[in-house]
Formats: C-alpha cells, structure tokens, sequence
C-alpha cells in the first residue's frame, strides 16, 4: 500500500478543481496560447503531478450539484466557491458528467482538454467535446447521467417519509416536554442523523421540503425547517457530519423556550401588546431553563442552550435578550439565526397570516446582511436557495408561468422550473424545465421576467413540490 501523504488530502482535491476552474476560466476570456493561461495550465499540472504519485488517475465526476474526486466528496470552501460553481454550471452546459485525467497525462494534453471544453458548440457539446479529444489518450470524457424520473420519485417519496417523521417526532417531544416529562436526546439525535444522512445525498430534496408550511402545526414545521436549513448550510461551510449532527439538534430546540409562553399570547391574532411583546421576548431564555433540565445534561444540551438564547441575537449584537458587555455569537447561532428569519418570514404564523414569497425574504435578508446578519453566511445561504428559492413563482418571457422547484448552482438566476400555465394563461399538467436550457441558436429557452405573490394566487405549493 502507498504511503499516505499530502496529495491525498481533501484539501489537494479541492485545490485541483479550483485550478481547473481557473484554467478554464481565464481561457474562455484569453486565447489558450495566453501566459496567464499557460501559467494556470502549469499549475494544474504541478498539483496534478503530486496528486497521481499517490492517487493514481485522478477522476471528476459531477453528481447532482457536488463534484467527487476518486469517489471522495468534495466539500465546498469559500475561496473554491466561485471556481465549484463555475466548473458545475460548466459541465452541465457541456453535459460533461465525468473526467479522467490518467497519471501520465501532460501538459499537451491539459492544453487539448481546455480548447475543447471552452470552444464547444450549444447543439451536442459533449459529442463535439469526444471528438476532439478522441486523440488525447490520457483524458477521457463521460457524459452526464439524466437522473431517471422514476429514480427520482423514489427519492422523493423517501424524503417526504423522513421529512414528515420528523415533523410528528417532533410534535411528540414538545407535548412530552410541555407535560413536564423529562426526555433523552438519545431519540432526537436518531431523527436527526437521518435527516443529516439526506442532505448529504439529497440535499435538493430535503431542502425543498421547507417549502412545506402548515399553519395549524407551524411550530413544528417551523422547528425541522430550520434544522434542515441550518444543516444544509453547514454542509456548504464544510462541517463535518458529526457537527452536522449538533447543527441539526440545536436548531431543533431554538425555539424550545416558546413552550413556556401562555398560548392566550403566543397565538393572539390581534396585535400584541408591549407588556405581551416582553412576555414572548423571554422565549430564549426560558429555552435555556428547558434545555438545562434535560435528562442529562451534556454537549448538546449545553449548546442547544446558547442557541436557544443567542438565536435572536443579532450580527450587530442588536436583538434580544439584551446584553451589557458584546460578545461574538455562536457559530451555530449564527446560522440557526439565518434558517429562523427565513422560514419565519416565509411562513404563514398567527400574527402574519399571508406569507412572504421566498425571493422577497431573501431580499429583505440581504438589506440586513453586516447588520442583523452575518454577510458571509448570507452569501452561501443565497447560493443554496438560490436567487429564486424553491417555491417562488414566476413568470417567464415566454409569458408562461411557473413554480421554482430546484435550485441550480451557480446559475443563481436559472433554476429548475414547473410550468404551470402557458402564455394564455391556461393552467397546463406541470411539467418541469430548466432554466439554463439553451435553443439551437445559444440563447436561453425561457428567462425569469419577474416573480409574482404566490398568496394573490390560488395555487397550492406544496401540492406541487410533494
Ligand atoms: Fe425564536
Ligand atoms: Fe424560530
């Protein structure tokens, strides 16, 4: 067996598809012939050159929207995410699914493989792509797999199963909790590690479940929502599956302490009072009390407690409970933060019956991003829900209608659509489209106009994304 060294780290894996990314990049604006082209190409090589002395052939694949070396998932860091992002939306144009690069493999052959990737037609790329590489035997190229509609539908059913267990799994502790019962996470912690599990392969999926709102039972919705939003953020900032896991249980309980709120406040229609305003204000607190008398209190415990009251704390260390002296907030606070305003803010609750449309919360979102929010984060939440999250509804160019299903990845502006009517207006069988589908002629098949307020209209969202 080989030697462990350097080049089998994660970190060289990453660094590869982001000289990739760079190498392509600069020759789609200069000519391959280019000194900052060549000088990308030679870099690549390097890291290249250490990679296969102890990994072998070095294998790309693109799988759904994550790319994996030697079958080793990549996780996405910040400084990659421009170059990832480039390389996914990249090969799903050029319909590119897998390369190889064998080990002795130069710099000739880079050169061949960049010309062919950057001046490749819109009709067949990936053809044009086989042919001219055809004389490059260290490279080889496979096409992009179309993910079989029924294959799909499996996955979706198992999602859907997962998502609403957590959701009654959910309702059963609160009730247990409120009746004074002392509980395990042992149980919790179940929940979540398959919740975790889904994300990491379909993260889509569970992502667009959120899109699920229920008024009667918004707690608990409310409380799997921002977990899997939370968890699926992390896994974007690179956490490990065993933080994942924390990510996940923390966020579950954010809102624990609301259990201790009278129901004559917490659900008043009418607008509340200041003394009643005070009373809600508690929440974090009193979740801190909950969370401390757990059965045994532990890690979790312990950080689902600085959650809890940290999580409407704000960037600016603005929001409530209110501190004397400032401190840094928890990372894990920081993201629940995120995940909580988002589904709040696109939820129906009791003192906000009509719901924001997803596009206009992140709008507003991005007007508190360096003040309320943290910058960073917000960017690489945008970047998983898209500029037009999951559920937005939108009219096309085509003066068709439709309903954002799936996020595209680096393609912000192009996510996967459901037509739902067509250009007179006609509500149609929806069928699903992808925004980033080219005509012949290289211009986009449909485009975004604007978005429209899903609550103006009689559509039923989650009818169409179960
Ligand atoms: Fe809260
Ligand atoms: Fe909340």
């Amino acid at each position: 067996m080989k030697a462990k060294n350097e080049a089998d780290s994660p970190k060289t894996k990453s660094n590869l598809i982001n000289q990739l990314g760079v190498v392509l990049r600069s020759a789609e604006v200069h000519h391959v012939k280019n000194i900052a082209v060549g000088n990308a190409i030679n870099n690549f090589v390097s890291l290249l050159s250490e990679f296969v002395k102890y990994e072998g052939d070095f294998i790309l694949e693109l799988r759904g929207d994550f790319f994996f070396v030697n079958e080793f998932r990549i996780r996405y860091a910040s400084e990659v995410m421009i170059n990832f992002d480039y390389l996914v939306r990249l090969f799903r144009t050029l319909e590119i699914g897998t390369v190889i690069i064998k080990s002795g493999a130069g710099t000739n052959d880079i050169i061949s493989l960049t010309e062919a990737f950057v001046k490749s037609p819109a009709v067949n790329p990936f053809e044009t792509i086989q042919q001219k590489m055809s004389h490059v035997n260290s490279i080889t190229v496979h096409k992009l797999k179309k993910i079989v509609e029924e294959d799909l539908l499996d996955a979706r059913k198992m999602v859907k199963k997962s998502y609403f267990k957590a959701v009654s799994f959910t309702q059963g502790v609160m009730n247990k909790i409120q009746q004074g019962e002392k509980i395990a996470l042992k149980k919790a912690k179940r929940m979540i590690v398959s919740l975790v599990d889904h994300i990491i392969n379909q993260e889509q999926l569970l992502v667009s479940m959120t899109s699920i709102k229920s008024y009667d039972e918004y707690t608990y919705h409310h409380c799997v929502n921002v977990s899997i939003l939370a968890v699926a953020l992390g896994q974007r900032l690179g956490l490990n599956i065993k933080q994942l896991t924390e990510l996940g249980m923390v966020s579950l309980f954010h809102d624990i302490g609301k259990l201790e709120i009278p129901s004559r406040i917490l659900n008043k229609t009418s607008k509340l009072s200041d003394e009643e305003w005070q009373v809600i204000k508690k929440h974090p607190i009193e979740g801190v009390r909950l969370l401390l008398k757990m059965k045994h209190v532990d890690f979790i415990s312990i950080r689902s407690a600085i959650v809890a009251f940290e999580h409407h704390m704000f960037f600016n260390n603005t929001g409530y409970p209110r501190i004397k002296k400032s401190f840094p907030l928890d990372l894990y606070s920081r993201i629940v933060s995120l995940a909580d305003q988002y589904d709040a803010m696109t939820s129906a609750r009791v003192y906000s019956r009509i719901p924001m449309s997803p596009d206009k919360a992140l709008n507003l979102m991005i007007k508190q991003a360096g003040s309320q929010l943290d910058p960073l984060l917000l960017q690489f939440f945008i970047n998983m829900v898209g500029v037009y999250p999951i559920g937005t509804l939108v009219i096309l160019d085509s003066m068709e209608l439709g309903l954002v299903y799936e996020s595209n990845p680096g393609f912000v502006t192009r996510p996967r659509i459901l037509i739902l009517s067509d250009s007179n207006g006609n509500r149609v069988d929806a069928f699903a489209c992808d925004l980033a589908e080219k005509k012949n002629d290289g211009d986009f098949r449909r485009t975004i106009v604007r978005t429209l307020d899903v609550s103006k209209w009689n559509i039923n969202i989650a009818e169409y994304l179960l």
